[in-house]
Protein backbone atom coordinates (compact mmCIF):
# COMPACT_ATOMS: atom_id res chain seq x y z
CA UNK A 1 0.00 0.00 0.00
CA UNK A 2 0.98 3.35 -0.82
CA UNK A 3 1.81 5.39 2.47
CA UNK A 4 -1.16 8.40 0.99
CA UNK A 5 -3.59 5.32 1.44
CA UNK A 6 -2.22 4.10 4.49
CA UNK A 7 -2.69 7.57 6.26
CA UNK A 8 -6.16 7.38 4.68
CA UNK A 9 -7.43 3.60 6.00
CA UNK A 10 -5.99 4.24 9.09
CA UNK A 11 -7.90 7.70 9.47
CA UNK A 12 -10.83 6.14 8.54
CA UNK A 13 -10.27 3.37 11.16
CA UNK A 14 -9.98 5.88 13.95
CA UNK A 15 -12.39 8.35 13.26
CA UNK A 16 -15.28 5.66 12.52
CA UNK A 17 -14.56 2.74 15.28
CA UNK A 18 -14.73 2.66 19.43
CA UNK A 19 -11.25 3.26 20.81
CA UNK A 20 -10.06 -0.06 22.33
CA UNK A 21 -8.54 0.10 26.01
CA UNK A 22 -5.25 -0.60 26.41
CA UNK A 23 -3.86 -2.11 29.85
CA UNK A 24 0.36 -2.49 29.07
CA UNK A 25 2.43 -5.18 31.08
CA UNK A 26 6.08 -4.02 31.23
CA UNK A 27 9.21 -6.58 31.78
CA UNK A 28 11.77 -4.67 33.61
CA UNK A 29 13.99 -7.49 33.07
CA UNK A 30 14.13 -6.96 29.43
CA UNK A 31 12.39 -3.64 28.89
CA UNK A 32 9.02 -4.95 26.88
CA UNK A 33 6.09 -3.79 26.94
CA UNK A 34 2.92 -6.47 26.60
CA UNK A 35 0.08 -4.62 25.33
CA UNK A 36 -3.42 -5.83 26.71
CA UNK A 37 -6.22 -4.63 23.71
CA UNK A 38 -9.94 -5.18 23.98
CA UNK A 39 -13.00 -3.99 22.34
CA UNK A 40 -15.30 -2.56 25.54
CA UNK A 41 -18.41 -3.66 23.11
CA UNK A 42 -17.37 -7.18 22.54
CA UNK A 43 -14.85 -7.80 25.08
CA UNK A 44 -12.32 -8.96 22.11
CA UNK A 45 -8.46 -9.14 22.87
CA UNK A 46 -5.55 -8.90 21.03
CA UNK A 47 -2.31 -9.65 22.60
CA UNK A 48 0.28 -8.30 21.55
CA UNK A 49 4.14 -9.28 22.30
CA UNK A 50 3.81 -11.62 25.27
CA UNK A 51 6.93 -11.86 27.44
CA UNK A 52 7.99 -15.72 28.39
CA UNK A 53 10.60 -15.04 31.68
CA UNK A 54 13.86 -16.62 30.36
CA UNK A 55 16.89 -17.24 33.37
CA UNK A 56 19.46 -17.76 30.30
CA UNK A 57 22.26 -18.86 33.01
CA UNK A 58 19.97 -21.73 34.23
CA UNK A 59 18.43 -21.89 30.94
CA UNK A 60 15.17 -21.70 33.35
CA UNK A 61 12.07 -20.40 32.07
CA UNK A 62 8.49 -19.06 33.93
CA UNK A 63 5.13 -17.91 33.13
CA UNK A 64 5.48 -15.27 36.13
CA UNK A 65 4.68 -12.20 33.27
CA UNK A 66 2.51 -14.11 31.24
CA UNK A 67 0.74 -15.05 34.40
CA UNK A 68 -0.31 -11.60 34.52
CA UNK A 69 -1.91 -11.41 31.61
CA UNK A 70 -4.07 -14.71 32.32
CA UNK A 71 -5.21 -13.24 35.15
CA UNK A 72 -6.14 -9.88 33.78
CA UNK A 73 -8.12 -11.45 30.99
CA UNK A 74 -9.85 -13.75 33.43
CA UNK A 75 -10.97 -11.11 35.71
CA UNK A 76 -12.03 -8.50 32.96
CA UNK A 77 -14.29 -11.72 31.56
CA UNK A 78 -12.56 -10.78 28.56
CA UNK A 79 -11.97 -13.26 24.81
CA UNK A 80 -8.98 -13.35 23.60
CA UNK A 81 -9.01 -13.13 19.98
CA UNK A 82 -5.34 -12.74 18.53
CA UNK A 83 -1.99 -13.21 20.13
CA UNK A 84 0.02 -11.16 17.75
CA UNK A 85 3.75 -10.85 17.38
CA UNK A 86 4.95 -7.72 15.66
CA UNK A 87 7.86 -9.39 14.70
CA UNK A 88 10.35 -11.91 15.94
CA UNK A 89 12.11 -10.51 18.76
CA UNK A 90 16.03 -10.93 19.66
CA UNK A 91 15.86 -9.22 23.11
CA UNK A 92 12.98 -11.88 24.58
CA UNK A 93 11.22 -14.90 24.47
CA UNK A 94 7.92 -15.34 23.48
CA UNK A 95 4.78 -16.08 26.16
CA UNK A 96 2.11 -16.56 22.86
CA UNK A 97 1.56 -20.52 22.53
CA UNK A 98 1.68 -20.86 26.39
CA UNK A 99 -1.24 -17.57 26.25
CA UNK A 100 -2.68 -19.52 23.34
CA UNK A 101 -2.94 -22.91 25.79
CA UNK A 102 -4.27 -20.81 28.71
CA UNK A 103 -7.11 -18.32 26.78
CA UNK A 104 -7.45 -18.96 22.61
CA UNK A 105 -6.55 -16.96 20.35
CA UNK A 106 -5.03 -17.07 16.83
CA UNK A 107 -0.91 -16.40 16.86
CA UNK A 108 -0.59 -14.08 14.21
CA UNK A 109 2.76 -12.38 12.54
CA UNK A 110 3.49 -10.75 9.23
CA UNK A 111 3.70 -12.51 6.10
CA UNK A 112 7.66 -12.13 5.77
CA UNK A 113 8.63 -14.05 8.99
CA UNK A 114 9.28 -16.77 6.03
CA UNK A 115 12.54 -14.58 5.48
CA UNK A 116 13.42 -14.79 9.39
CA UNK A 117 13.05 -18.08 9.28
CA UNK A 118 15.31 -18.46 5.96
CA UNK A 119 17.86 -16.42 7.56
CA UNK A 120 18.28 -17.90 10.80
CA UNK A 121 17.35 -21.23 10.08
CA UNK A 122 20.76 -20.93 8.08
CA UNK A 123 22.34 -19.98 11.49
CA UNK A 124 21.37 -22.25 13.59
CA UNK A 125 21.75 -25.13 11.01
CA UNK A 126 17.82 -25.75 11.85
CA UNK A 127 17.75 -28.98 9.74
CA UNK A 128 14.62 -29.80 7.09
CA UNK A 129 12.08 -30.38 10.23
CA UNK A 130 12.35 -26.79 10.86
CA UNK A 131 9.33 -25.36 8.36
CA UNK A 132 10.23 -22.32 6.52
CA UNK A 133 6.89 -21.52 5.34
CA UNK A 134 5.12 -19.65 8.40
CA UNK A 135 3.31 -22.69 8.94
CA UNK A 136 4.18 -22.44 13.58
CA UNK A 137 1.48 -19.41 12.72
CA UNK A 138 -2.13 -19.48 12.54
CA UNK A 139 -1.86 -16.38 9.93
CA UNK A 140 0.32 -14.31 8.49
CA UNK A 141 -0.64 -10.75 7.65
CA UNK A 142 0.30 -9.11 4.00
CA UNK A 143 0.83 -5.47 4.12
CA UNK A 144 -2.51 -3.69 4.28
CA UNK A 145 -4.28 -6.57 5.56
CA UNK A 146 -7.76 -5.53 7.26
CA UNK A 147 -8.99 -7.86 10.37
CA UNK A 148 -11.22 -7.30 13.06
CA UNK A 149 -10.58 -6.96 17.19
CA UNK A 150 -14.30 -7.60 18.12
CA UNK A 151 -16.12 -4.93 16.44
CA UNK A 152 -12.68 -3.03 16.23
CA UNK A 153 -11.52 -2.49 12.42
CA UNK A 154 -8.13 -2.94 12.38
CA UNK A 155 -5.50 -2.99 9.47
CA UNK A 156 -1.94 -4.97 9.74
CA UNK A 157 0.82 -2.79 7.87
CA UNK A 158 4.39 -4.32 6.88
CA UNK A 159 6.89 -1.89 8.75
CA UNK A 160 10.61 -3.38 7.78
CA UNK A 161 14.20 -2.29 8.71
CA UNK A 162 14.49 -3.70 12.16
CA UNK A 163 14.26 -6.95 10.81
CA UNK A 164 12.81 -8.23 6.87
CA UNK A 165 9.06 -9.14 9.10
CA UNK A 166 8.40 -6.10 11.43
CA UNK A 167 4.20 -5.27 11.36
CA UNK A 168 2.75 -2.35 12.88
CA UNK A 169 -1.31 -2.90 13.75
CA UNK A 170 -3.32 -0.06 13.58
CA UNK A 171 -6.29 -0.71 16.04
CA UNK A 172 -9.12 1.72 15.65
CA UNK A 173 -7.39 5.06 16.54
CA UNK A 174 -4.03 3.39 18.15
CA UNK A 175 -1.27 1.82 16.18
CA UNK A 176 1.05 -0.24 17.89
CA UNK A 177 4.34 -0.10 15.95
CA UNK A 178 6.84 -2.73 17.34
CA UNK A 179 10.47 -1.99 17.16
CA UNK A 180 10.88 0.49 14.38
CA UNK A 181 10.28 4.23 16.72
CA UNK A 182 10.86 4.29 20.58
CA UNK A 183 10.18 7.26 22.60
CA UNK A 184 10.81 10.37 20.96
CA UNK A 185 13.98 10.83 23.43
CA UNK A 186 15.35 7.67 22.72
CA UNK A 187 14.98 7.52 18.65
CA UNK A 188 14.85 4.33 16.90
CA UNK A 189 15.21 0.68 16.97
CA UNK A 190 18.32 -0.95 15.90
CA UNK A 191 18.81 -2.46 12.15
CA UNK A 192 22.05 -4.37 12.06
CA UNK A 193 20.56 -7.68 12.78
CA UNK A 194 20.54 -10.13 10.13
CA UNK A 195 18.39 -9.17 7.27
CA UNK A 196 17.96 -5.32 8.72
CA UNK A 197 18.09 -2.39 6.41
CA UNK A 198 18.71 1.32 8.10
CA UNK A 199 17.18 2.62 4.63
CA UNK A 200 14.27 0.17 4.84
CA UNK A 201 13.76 1.47 8.54
CA UNK A 202 13.82 4.96 7.57
CA UNK A 203 10.76 4.80 4.81
CA UNK A 204 8.96 2.36 7.56
CA UNK A 205 9.22 5.01 9.69
CA UNK A 206 8.16 7.80 7.39
CA UNK A 207 5.10 5.35 6.48
CA UNK A 208 4.33 5.32 10.28
CA UNK A 209 4.54 9.27 10.40
CA UNK A 210 2.44 9.78 7.53
CA UNK A 211 -0.57 8.33 10.10
CA UNK A 212 -3.21 11.31 11.13
CA UNK A 213 -0.72 13.44 13.64
CA UNK A 214 -3.01 12.49 16.59
CA UNK A 215 -2.57 8.66 16.22
CA UNK A 216 -1.45 6.93 19.58
CA UNK A 217 1.67 4.92 19.04
CA UNK A 218 2.66 2.25 21.38
CA UNK A 219 6.05 0.91 21.22
CA UNK A 220 7.37 -3.08 22.10
CA UNK A 221 10.57 -1.13 24.58
CA UNK A 222 11.39 1.57 26.05
CA UNK A 223 15.02 1.72 27.53
CA UNK A 224 14.88 5.01 29.61
CA UNK A 225 16.99 7.58 27.86
CA UNK A 226 18.80 9.73 29.42
CA UNK A 227 17.53 11.90 31.74
CA UNK A 228 14.21 9.84 32.54
CA UNK A 229 13.76 7.91 34.79
CA UNK A 230 9.92 6.69 34.79
CA UNK A 231 9.29 4.11 31.63
CA UNK A 232 7.29 5.39 28.77
CA UNK A 233 5.38 3.80 25.68
CA UNK A 234 3.10 5.79 24.74
CA UNK A 235 3.70 8.50 22.29
CA UNK A 236 1.76 10.50 19.90
CA UNK A 237 2.44 10.76 15.73
CA UNK A 238 3.25 14.49 16.39
CA UNK A 239 5.50 13.93 19.14
CA UNK A 240 7.49 12.33 17.13
CA UNK A 241 7.06 14.09 14.17
CA UNK A 242 8.53 17.05 15.99
CA UNK A 243 10.76 15.57 18.64
CA UNK A 244 12.17 12.15 18.07
CA UNK A 245 16.00 12.40 18.22
CA UNK A 246 16.71 10.63 15.16
CA UNK A 247 13.80 10.94 12.59
CA UNK A 248 11.87 14.43 13.51
CA UNK A 249 10.96 16.12 10.23
CA UNK A 250 13.69 17.65 8.74
CA UNK A 251 16.25 14.84 8.86
CA UNK A 252 16.69 12.63 5.29
CA UNK A 253 17.62 9.39 4.47
CA UNK A 254 20.56 9.48 4.26
CA UNK A 255 21.77 11.40 7.12
CA UNK A 256 19.35 8.82 9.17
CA UNK A 257 21.21 5.96 7.73
CA UNK A 258 24.63 7.31 8.59
CA UNK A 259 23.71 7.78 12.06
CA UNK A 260 22.19 4.40 12.89
CA UNK A 261 25.15 2.72 11.08
CA UNK A 262 27.37 4.29 13.27
CA UNK A 263 25.03 3.78 16.31
CA UNK A 264 25.08 0.28 15.65
CA UNK A 265 28.60 -0.14 15.01
CA UNK A 266 28.58 0.66 18.89
CA UNK A 267 26.08 -1.82 19.97
CA UNK A 268 26.30 -5.31 21.07
CA UNK A 269 24.23 -7.91 20.78
CA UNK A 270 21.54 -8.36 23.05
CA UNK A 271 21.95 -10.66 25.33
CA UNK A 272 19.22 -13.37 24.44
CA UNK A 273 19.40 -12.78 20.89
CA UNK A 274 20.30 -16.73 20.37
CA UNK A 275 17.66 -18.36 22.25
CA UNK A 276 15.01 -15.53 21.38
CA UNK A 277 15.43 -15.54 17.51
CA UNK A 278 15.76 -19.84 17.68
CA UNK A 279 12.72 -19.66 19.94
CA UNK A 280 10.75 -17.05 18.32
CA UNK A 281 10.93 -18.55 14.66
CA UNK A 282 9.22 -21.11 15.64
CA UNK A 283 6.39 -19.33 16.67
CA UNK A 284 7.91 -18.95 20.49
CA UNK A 285 8.08 -22.90 20.70
CA UNK A 286 11.55 -24.51 21.62
CA UNK A 287 13.40 -27.09 19.19
CA UNK A 288 11.98 -31.00 19.26
CA UNK A 289 13.08 -32.53 22.03
CA UNK A 290 16.34 -35.04 21.63
CA UNK A 291 16.67 -38.24 22.44
CA UNK A 292 16.32 -38.56 25.80
CA UNK A 293 12.96 -36.31 25.47
CA UNK A 294 14.83 -33.58 26.50
CA UNK A 295 14.27 -29.84 24.67
CA UNK A 296 17.47 -28.15 24.09
CA UNK A 297 18.46 -24.49 22.34
CA UNK A 298 21.84 -24.34 20.37
CA UNK A 299 24.92 -21.36 20.67
CA UNK A 300 26.24 -21.08 16.64
CA UNK A 301 29.57 -19.87 17.30
CA UNK A 302 30.70 -16.49 15.63
CA UNK A 303 27.90 -16.59 13.18
CA UNK A 304 26.72 -13.14 14.95
CA UNK A 305 29.11 -10.76 15.20
FE1 LIG B 1 13.00 -6.31 18.30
Amino acid sequence: MKDSAIAAAAAQIGATTTAPTVTTFFDDTTCTATHVVHDPATRAVAVIDSVLDYDAAAGGISYRSAEKVVEYVREHQLQVQWQLETHAHADHLSAAPWLQQQLGGELAIGRHIIDVQQVFGKIFNAGTEFERDGSQFDRLFDDGERFQLGSIDAIALHVPGHTPADMAYVIGNIAFIGDTLFMPDFGTARADFPGGDAQRLFRSIRRLLSLPSDTALYLCHDYQAPGRDQYAWQTTVAEQREHNVHVREGVNEHDFVQLRTQRDATLNMPTLILPSVQVNMRGGRFPEPESDGERYLKIPINRLK
